[in-house]
């Protein structure tokens, strides 16, 4: 990834302690956050998210690996340098921290006064005016004591946005929230990422606001992995410890032969298997999940693009009588593509379930030159295949444009297209089961 992604972690470990009592948190962390990216960290309490966070924030002095943050090596830096890092973070934390002798909106003008970048009447100008936007016009004057846990975290939150800094850092910011107020809180925070290009790494619990990510990373006994094998790794784990137990012998016998110690240690092990196994399957019911599913969808699909040499990777899917493109770069303003079954290329390969492969689009008299019209694009050479479902009927086409080399696509391009496309094709099908379109905008024509 590019040299200057604003957060870099690199071998990072971190431990609490000294000699007897001595005790690692965090274990050979490593991870990369891109400018703008909105990262969110899941994970169970005491798996040392909050202690990753303060460390990142320069707030806790690292003592193994590599952290850069904003350009800066925060290992072994100098004080002065933690502080120029601090002064372009805007932090939220579990404990607000706000100063309870100042009403609101001090607090938020501090926020702003840190930066050293504005006037007095500046400064009171940007601070009323977000603590509108988080609702709170009405409470200005108030000293923390006299608002209530949520209205405080939105004077915290504005306290941290205020100075529109480079980067947030937020602990459980939607903790004291109710649903829409937490919803409105992350949205407001999303905005500020895409506008600003604000970096956020944010720790929570609360799987409502998990479609807000760009990459959401799971933090388990100190050691970070994607959310996806998280999910995957626990439902192994959990139907392991079933089927251990259960081809072993009879749970009854099996428990009434075990010594205390072992039996606590089997209690143990069912309970927080359990737990791990109930935090990520809630996880993967969650629309969040399927927002994921449908995130990697399209980063599966450039890929595929990618490996494949092709300038374009898309993916339909069939509705009804009509094939519709729900996967492709530019997506977003294409409007919605719509193509008649039996129509196009694509169309033609829903209606047969046999691939096509054409060096020169412009000559085949099935390729239908709309779609190039509609984006201003020029197709030359197309692979197109079939995904079928289980029971071989045709439920999406897949389809790679224009060979980067400017040779047509070959036999060779065609199989492992077909390879790779089976289980893209399964991601897709357990989309559709759960039928995420109905949280996607749909586009209409133009
Ligand atoms: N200053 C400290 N001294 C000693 N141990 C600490 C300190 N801070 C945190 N710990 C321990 O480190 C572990 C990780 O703590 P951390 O606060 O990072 O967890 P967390 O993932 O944020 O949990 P939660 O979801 O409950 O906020 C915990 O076991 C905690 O007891
Ligand atoms: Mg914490």
């Amino acid at each position: 990834m590019s040299s200057t992604a604003p957060i870099k972690v690199s071998g990072l470990n971190h431990a609490f302690g000294k000699g007897d009592l001595r005790k690692q948190i965090l274990f050979d962390i490593t991870t990369e956050i891109p400018e703008g990216e909105i990262v969110i960290v899941t994970g169970p309490s005491g798996s040392g998210k909050t202690t990753l966070l303060t460390l990142v924030g320069a707030l806790r002095s690292a003592q193994e690996g590599s952290i850069e943050v904003l350009g800066e090596q925060l290992r072994g830096a100098k004080p002065r340098t933690l502080e120029k890092v601090r002064r372009q973070i805007g932090y939220i934390f579990q404990q607000h921290n706000l100063l309870g002798a100042l009403t609101s909106l001090q607090n938020v003008e501090l926020g702003l006064r840190v930066t050293g970048r504005f006037s007095r009447s500046e400064l009171q100008h940007r601070a009323t005016a977000m603590l509108e936007a988080v609702g709170l016009g009405d409470r200005m004057h108030y000293k923390p004591g006299q608002l209530s846990g949520g209205q405080r975290q939105r004077v915290a939150i504005a306290r941290a946005l205020v100075g529109e800094p480079a980067m947030l850092l937020a602990d459980e910011p939607t903790a004291s929230l109710d649903k829409q107020s937490g919803r409105d809180v992350v949205e407001r925070i999303k905005s500020l990422a895409k506008e600003k290009g604000t970096t956020i790494l944010l720790v929570t619990h609360d799987n409502r606001i998990l479609d807000i990510a760009d990459r959401i990373v799971h933090l388990e006994d100190g050691r970070l992995s994607t959310f996806t094998d998280a999910v995957i790794e626990n439902n192994q784990r959990m139907m392991q410890t079933l089927a251990d137990n259960r081809n072993k012998q009879p749970l009854d016998e099996l428990v009434a032969a075990l010594d205390e110690p072992g039996f606590k240690d089997l209690l143990q092990q069912i309970t927080s298997d359990s737990q791990r196994f109930q935090e990520a399957t809630t996880l993967a019911n969650d629309v969040a999940f399927k927002s994921m599913l449908r995130q990697g969808l399209f980063a599966f699909n450039r890929k595929l693009g990618q490996l494949l040499n092709a300038d374009r990777a898309s993916l339909f899917i069939v509705e009804q009588d009509s094939l519709v493109l729900r996967v492709a770069e530019d997506i977003e303003k294409m409007g919605e593509v719509r193509i008649p079954l039996g129509s196009g290329i694509a169309g033609a390969v829903a209606h047969s379930g046999e691939s096509i492969r054409i060096d020169d689009a412009y000559a085949d008299p099935r390729f239908n030159q709309d779609v190039d019209q509609q984006t201003g694009y020029r197709t030359r050479s197309i692979l197109s295949l079939a995904i079928k479902d289980r029971s071989g009927k045709v439920f999406a086409v897949a389809q790679l444009l224009n060979r980067r080399d400017g040779q047509p696509f070959d036999q060779g391009d065609e199989e492992r297209f077909a390879d790779f496309i089976q289980s893209i094709g399964v991601i897709l099908e357990t989309l559709e089961g759960l039928s995420v379109h109905q949280a996607t905008p749909r586009h209409q024509a133009p």
